[in-house]
């Protein structure tokens, strides 16, 4: 196996992210010190994927709070609030980002009621490095579970994914290609197809390039091949990550998987979603009301810096579409494999 895949560094009292925009063609580490350089890095899509955005902001709140001047807890929890709303303000679908930001702060409200500011900072840092850590953790048994839901073939199978649910896309072995590289492993995996996934290219660019890393055969489709290759009967499986899960089942994940889980579903294709807990929003009843992030149109009317479109068309750019339960094989987590009706038996 290779060197393993850490987007996300914590070093010398700074991050260290992997340029996830330039990759494949280049491999260059940008240097966060600051929390506005955490946002701005989460918003421009420097760190994507939903669990590694929950990292950052993580590790982007402690950068801020260890900037606050002030030895006053209560001043320190309000100036933290203000850091806290910039940062979950960068995208607003994946509800890990929400998530992390929320277990920091009420780690900060807590030890405040005892504790002195410098001590709040040494707590924040700590739990930053947990979520970090527990991510790795949590990929591991989510691609281990994964081994249980593939298909009973004679030979090694293949698995097609959408969007980066990798190492990039996490702290590190990834959620659908935690199930990727746990059934490689294994000798249970023929081959990946890796969708392109218009508009900003996760597939094309980041999961071939983890695939290569790993020494992974990989077959790279469009997006538009997908149907085709399942009526081929040269798809055994789909497994994709998920950016938002609601208690029903319904999940959030790349504009395209819901179109991806129809073309299964009519081909008798199971389809399974990989995700953490943390990406589950018990708070939703069903998927129609998750936050659907809509980016800037020039994804879609240039590939690159090249305008693909005339003059006089309207855009339409969606980030994330829903997934409707009823389309979902299994929600495959860090305990196990769940229908999506089960999920809310997970509930704490
Ligand atoms: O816009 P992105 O690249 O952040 O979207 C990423 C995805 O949709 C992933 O599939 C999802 O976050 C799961 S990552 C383990």
């Amino acid at each position: 196996m290779n060197k393993p895949i850490n987007p996300i560094q914590w070093q010398d009292e700074r991050v260290l992210l992997i340029d996830q925009r330039v990759l494949p063609l280049k491999y260059e580490i940008l240097e966060i010190n600051t929390y506005q350089e955490m946002a701005a890095a989460i918003k421009t899509m420097v760190v994507r994927g939903a669990p590694a955005i929950g990292v950052s902001a993580a590790y982007g709140l402690y950068l801020g709070a260890r900037d606050i001047e002030t030895d006053d807890p209560a001043i320190f929890l309000e100036e933290l609030a203000a850091i806290a709303s910039v940062l979950s303000q960068t995208r607003p679908t994946a509800v890990n980002l929400f998530w992390a930001i929320n277990r920091v702060l009420e780690t900060a409200k807590t030890a405040a009621k005892t504790e002195s500011v410098a001590a709040i900072k040494v707590l924040l840092l700590t739990t930053a490095k947990e979520i970090h850590q527990n991510d790795v953790a949590t990929c591991q048994a989510i691609g281990d579970y994964g081994l249980t839901a593939l298909p009973d073939t004679s030979k090694p199978l293949t698995l097609l994914t959408h969007c980066n649910a990798g190492a990039l896309a996490t702290a590190g072995y990834g959620t659908a290609v935690g199930v990727i590289r746990s059934a490689w492993r294994e000798g249970r995996l023929d081959r990946v197809f890796a969708d392109e996934t218009r508009p900003r290219l996760q597939g094309s660019k980041l999961t071939t390039w983890e695939c290569v890393q790993e020494g992974i055969p990989v077959t790279h489709i469009c997006d538009n091949m997908a149907a085709h290759c399942m009526q081929k009967k040269m798809i055994d499986i789909v497994v994709v990550g998920a950016d938002r899960i609601a208690a029903n089942g319904d999940a959030a994940n790349k504009i395209g998987t819901y179109s991806l889980a129809i073309v299964a579903k009519a081909h008798n294709v199971p389809f399974y979603v990989a995700a953490p807990l943390s990406t589950i929003d018990f708070s939703l009843s069903d998927g129609s009301q998750i936050p659907i992030e809509e980016r800037d149109t020039a994804e879609v009317y240039q590939v690159g810096d090249t305008r693909i479109c005339p003059e006089g068309v309207d855009f339409y750019n969606p980030a994330f579409d829903v997934t409707p339960a009823d389309l979902i094989t299994g929600i495959i987590t860090e305990h196990g494999v769940f229908e999506p009706n089960d999920l809310i038996t997970l509930k704490s």
